[in-house]
């Protein structure tokens, strides 16, 4: 089985944060949020993978995942151009899956328990796909499904008005090849979309059986700032201590940490895990890192709090403030004025920043 990887969305919910870098790369506890569906398709044991990429972020993704051999996998990049809808994303696989069934996994998404389950499970011999589902708060907010009790979907509908029940599409699909007759089928939706879900139906419609699978591990979609920090925090509470940097004095550090290589805890500064630091990042002294922060590569922060954050980068913090629930983008410079007159914050702000004073 191949898996295709859906990464052709702009990120426009997560700007300032994407106008330094293409959302697939914003990372979550020091690892890019793509990374998570790579990885999760490699423990599935699928060597052959498809990225399909929009417009935005092309170069940079492909620079970071090469020709995956650095994952033990063969990555294929395949374009799609603007992006129509995830039913148009599929669609753009066809060539690169042939003949066989394959998985498709939202490159947005990130869930607790990976896929393998969900894979091997799929029985192509009876079902033409097979679907992931959870129990969801908002069900009008995605694709929600009615199964029987057998575990057979017997309808799907994408966000809908009036929803039958809470259980949602969560992203992760198995197909076979039998969805690209559907999705060549497809009009566009209210939203000027080609739904997935639709062509799913679509194969319903058309006498085929289609599987669920329940998934019970958390499972979050990263598209706006409040879920990066969300899923932050869901993924540091589950790390493991690993120190390949210095800690200057173990005493003040407690909890789990990561510390990546070239990354100094000084002397005086007190770090409260779970905390993720990347590469050649140096934690000053008179600095507090709280519980579920992460800051990325070659930052330096000197003096101040930061609590249930994430810093993506490359990025310099000496403003002696408590900051906390934030995410500040690659290449941020925050800085105490506490000798400038008249008193007031000063700030330069880009488009679509949003700051809580
Ligand atoms: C898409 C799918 C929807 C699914 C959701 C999961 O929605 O269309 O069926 O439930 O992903 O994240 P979108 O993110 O495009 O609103």
């Amino acid at each position: 089985m191949k898996g295709v990887i859906l990464a052709g969305g702009t990120g426009s919910r997560l700007r300032p944060i994407t106008h330094t870098g293409p959302k697939q790369l914003v990372p979550i506890a020091n690892k890019p949020v793509l990374e998570y569906a790579v990885d999760d398709l490699v423990e599935a044991e699928i060597d052959e993978i498809g990225i399909i990429l929009g417009n935005k972020g092309r170069d940079e993704i492909q620079e970071y995942f090469g020709d995956g051999s650095d994952w033990g996998v063969e990555i294929t990049y395949i374009v799609q151009g603007e992006p129509l809808g995830l039913a148009h994303a599929v669609g753009c696989a066809k060539d690169f899956v042939g003949d066989d069934s394959f998985v498709v996994y939202l490159g947005d998404d990130l869930m607790r328990e990976g896929i393998t389950e969900l894979v091997e499970d799929f029985d192509s011999e009876k079902y033409a796909a097979g679907i992931g589902l959870q129990e969801v708060d908002e069900p009008s907010r995605y694709g929600i499904v009615d199964v029987n009790d057998g575990g057979d979907v017997i309808q799907l509908v994408e966000k809908p008005d009036d929803p039958p029940n809470n259980l949602a599409l969560i992203g992760i699909y198995v197909f076979t090849p039998a969805i690209f007759d559907q999705i060549e089928s497809l009009e566009k939706s209210w939203r000027g979309e080609y739904e997935i879900t639709e062509a799913i139906q679509g194969l319903l419609d058309d006498g085929k059986r289609i599987q669920s699978h329940m998934v019970y591990g958390w499972w979050k979609d990263t598209g706006k700032p409040e879920d990066i920090l969300h899923t932050n925090r869901l993924v540091l509470d589950g790390i493991k201590t690993s120190i390949k940097g210095t800690v200057e004095n173990e005493e003040s550090v407690t909890g789990r940490i990561e510390l990546g290589d070239g990354s100094v805890i000084e002397q005086g500064a007190v770090v409260r895990g779970p905390v993720s630091i990347g590469e050649d990042t140096t934690i000053r002294s008179d600095t507090y890192l709280g519980p579920y922060t992460s800051i990325g590569d070659k930052c330096v922060i000197d003096g101040g709090h930061i609590e249930s954050s994430v810093v993506v980068g490359e990025s310099e913090i000496s403003a002696e403030r408590t900051i906390v629930d934030s995410l500040i983008g690659r290449k941020a410079t925050i800085t105490a004025n506490h000798k400038k007159k008249p008193d007031g914050e000063r700030l330069i702000i880009g488009q679509n920043s949003s700051l809580e004073l």
